[in-house]
């Protein structure tokens, strides 16, 4: 990616008293479907990569969550968690009635820790497989696949037609001794990513027969795991047709199936509406059933404000509702990962976009993308629906959330990294005491520590110093450096 070239800087707030905060559009209520939010704070999903190996919930994921919850946030979305029954690391799982009782748990800590005063969701994730990216031996020697285009290639090169009849194990030789220019000649451009990337799979690849069924197996799972949810004491669900996931995949102006599912804006659109009836049959009256998607997918070829506004206006109509917008954060322009590492999709341009930093162009990464919620928004208005949309992106203050609001942005404001910078900010400024808000830098050190699924902490709290109180062991990062709560 080109240097961007400003560096901004996080401005000085002029935070409110107490009769103005409490007077404040950001603390009063808000109505999500069946539910009414008791302020316009939310703490959106943010993979802490606390849960076990087996994706069950830990101390570590109540604490952190109890953390945020002491401030009293109108809601907090938990983290990503997989509606499959597949190992996928320390990501929270849901596929599966044995990780109720853990989720339950949760629950339980977070109405605790607020009072009762915070609504709390889990956003329920599907995602299709990706590899590390190989070593060159390893790649020719056992994951090509060694076709017929490959061996006439060969035969081309050394006009040399025995090629087509070799021994496999010549031909996966001669390739691996290619130069790079060679082989951009003679691999596809799949088995290049798959060499330089890591394999990825896409939901464009319907010869493979799990991904073909994709649309007969992803409502059921999405409806059980939301129904594991509710059963866990969940207040609702948030869909995440947003980022570099199945969902957003199948709403992608990529997405070319051609099986009904793709192609047209129709095409594009039934799945995720499919999976949205099918979790609202599976849900009680009192559930809310939300979603996230991206107004912009900021990558070439990719969906644009106006077929996301008409997402939008569909997915309200058949019953979503609240609509968080979010950008970016994809595959396709993300950067080589190291030998050994899998690509992360917020590594590229549109990864900068989902998770500005400070190190941006002209309009900075402080609201960034409030242009596409307040699009859609008014969309959504257009068509005489009153869907709540959530707006996020370098929201890190009351005056820029304050006026979000106002101007018709969005009707509620979400704030992840400066949630984790100063779990108390929302508090804080209610109580006429921003000036004591731990300001985030906006420089994704916890965004780097994310992408290599490391415990996620902040730069501005997790030093363990000379002379703090002793930490217990649990409250210690892996790699015995950080603290894992904020203080
Ligand atoms: C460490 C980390 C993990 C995240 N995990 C998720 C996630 O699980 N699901 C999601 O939709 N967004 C995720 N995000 C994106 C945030 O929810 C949010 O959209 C983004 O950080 C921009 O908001 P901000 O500027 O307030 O941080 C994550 C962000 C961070 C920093
Ligand atoms: S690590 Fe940096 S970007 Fe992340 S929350 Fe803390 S200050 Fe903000």
């Amino acid at each position: 990616m080109k240097a961007l070239p400003v560096v901004h800087k996080v401005a000085d707030e002029s935070w409110p008293t107490r009769e103005e905060a409490e007077r404040a559009m950001l603390f009063s209520e808000v109505e999500l479907g069946p539910r009414v939010a008791r302020r316009r704070t939310w703490v959106p999903a943010m993979v802490p990569w606390r849960a076990t190996e087996e994706g069950m919930v830990t101390e570590q994921v109540i604490e952190w969550y109890a953390r945020f919850a002491r401030a009293k946030p109108g809601v907090i979305v938990i983290e990503a968690t997989g509606v499959r029954d597949v190992a996928s690391g320390p990501l929270l799982r849901i596929g599966h009635d044995r990780f109720v009782d853990g989720l339950s748990r949760l629950v339980d800590a977070v109405r605790e820790a607020s009072e009762g005063e915070t609504l709390l969701f889990v956003q329920l994730i599907d995602f299709l497989s990706i590899r590390r990216r190989p070593e060159r031996e390893k790649f020719f020697a056992r994951f090509l696949e060694v076709t017929r285009a490959h061996r006439e290639r060969l035969a081309e090169r050394d006009g040399d037609p025995a090629w087509i009849d070799r021994d496999e194990r010549d031909v996966r030789a001669a390739l691996s001794a290619m130069n790079d220019d060679s082989l951009r000649k003679t691999l596809t451009e799949r088995e290049l990513e798959a060499l330089e990337y890591g394999h990825r799979e896409r939901v464009t690849d319907t010869h493979l027969p799990h991904v073909r069924a994709l649309p007969e197996v992803l409502p059921s799972l999405f409806a059980s795991a939301a129904a594991r949810a509710e059963r866990a004491g969940f207040d609702g669900v948030e869909l995440h047709y947003a980022h570099a996931y199945t969902m957003a995949s199948f709403l992608s102006a990529r997405n070319t199936r051609d099986d009904g599912y793709g192609t047209t804006f129709e095409g594009r659109v039934r799945l995720p509406l499919e999976v949205l009836a099918a979790v609202r049959a599976g849900l009680s009256s009192r559930a809310v059933l939300g979603l996230r998607m991206l107004g912009d997918e900021a990558i070439d070829g990719g969906t644009r404000i106006r077929d996301a506004s008409r997402f939008a206006v569909e997915f309200a109509k058949h019953g979503a509702h609240f609509i968080s917008v979010s950008k970016g954060g994809k595959f396709e322009d993300a950067k080589q990962p190291k030998v050994g590492h899998a690509a992360y999709p917020y590594t590229g341009p549109s990864g900068h976009e989902c998770m500005p930093t400070v190190r941006s162009d002209e309009r900075g990464p402080f609201g960034r993308n409030l242009e596409l919620s307040r699009s859609i928004r008014a969309a959504l208005r257009g068509q005489g629906l009153s869907v709540p949309v959530v707006g996020a992106g370098g929201i890190n203050g009351f005056r820029l959330a304050e006026r979000a609001l106002a101007e018709g942005d969005c009707d509620v404001v979400a704030s992840a990294r400066q949630s984790l910078a100063d779990p108390d900010w929302f508090a804080k400024v209610l109580r006429g005491e921003g000036a004591t808000v731990r300001r985030c830098k906006f420089t994704n050190y916890c965004e780097a520590l994310d992408q290599h699924h490391k415990e996620v902490t902040c730069q501005l709290w997790d030093k363990i110093r000379e002379g703090d109180p002793e930490l217990p062991p649990h409250r210690i990062s892996a790699d015995g450096r950080r603290r894992l709560i904020a203080p």
